[in-house]
């Protein structure tokens, strides 16, 4: 039986994950793959619900992780491990690291709090397994200043689209923090480049490892 794969996408608002992610689940299913696309915080009707109250009710940052991780928690158990149980591909449109670098790096919140949480809500049945991590994280890697320039106008912005600029550099480095701590797990794209060429850089991310 094919193995499953999780694939998860992240970056900073505005660094242009949707397109691509659509771009990977069409290759994947030429490929004869069952894909399952999904997000977080969200993917079952309790996490979007969860995630509704995340994304604008104001809360403070403990609050905020708790939310996401219950959101996850729900998510890994009603779609995420079905999936790679039956073998399929699941793209997730942010993961854990987007806790880290948000919360974390944006919010200043503990990561060591966020790391016992992580092991908590990704702790597998059998406790000798390792936690349950993406295969691979696309990380879209953008200036904050054009990432700004992008999202200005696009839509009326959530709680986290209407930080301020230096909101995002403090998740940029919350997330250049987790690529240090997980280096074999990330492929970085420099999202500033064309949408094509962006697009290639994916492909090459995941056909690298043979999986396309
Ligand atoms: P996003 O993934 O950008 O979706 P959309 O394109 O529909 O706006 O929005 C999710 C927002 O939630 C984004 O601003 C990042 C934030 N977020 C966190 O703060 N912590 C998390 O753990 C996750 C998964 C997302």
């Amino acid at each position: 039986m094919t193995h499953g794969l999780f694939i998860s996408f992240e970056g900073i608002d505005g660094a242009g994950k949707s397109t691509h992610i659509q771009a990977l689940a069409e290759a994947f299913t030429r490929a004869g793959r069952q894909i399952v696309c999904t997000r977080e915080p969200g993917g079952t009707p309790l996490a979007e619900k969860l995630r509704a109250m995340a994304l604008n009710d104001p809360m403070d940052s403990l609050t905020e992780a708790l939310l996401m991780f219950a959101a996850r928690r729900d998510h890994l158990q009603q779609v995420i491990e079905p999936a790679l149980g039956r073998g399929d591909v699941v793209l997730c449109d942010r993961f854990t690291d987007a806790t880290f670098a948000y919360q974390g790096g944006g919010r200043g919140f503990d990561w060591q709090v966020l790391g016992q949480l992580e092991r908590m809500v990704q702790g597998r049945a059998d406790p000798s397994s390792p936690l349950r991590q993406p295969d691979l994280t696309v990380l879209f890697e953008l200036d904050p200043a054009i990432a700004a320039q992008r999202l200005a106008g696009a839509r009326v912005p959530d709680k986290f689209e209407s930080q301020p600029q230096a909101f995002f550099e403090q998740v940029h480095a919350g997330y250049q923090r987790r690529v240090l701590e997980n280096p074999n797990r990330f492929a970085r794209i420099d999202a500033a480049q064309t949408r094509d060429t962006v697009w290639t850089a994916v492909r090459e991310a995941v056909a690298g490892r043979g999986w396309l």
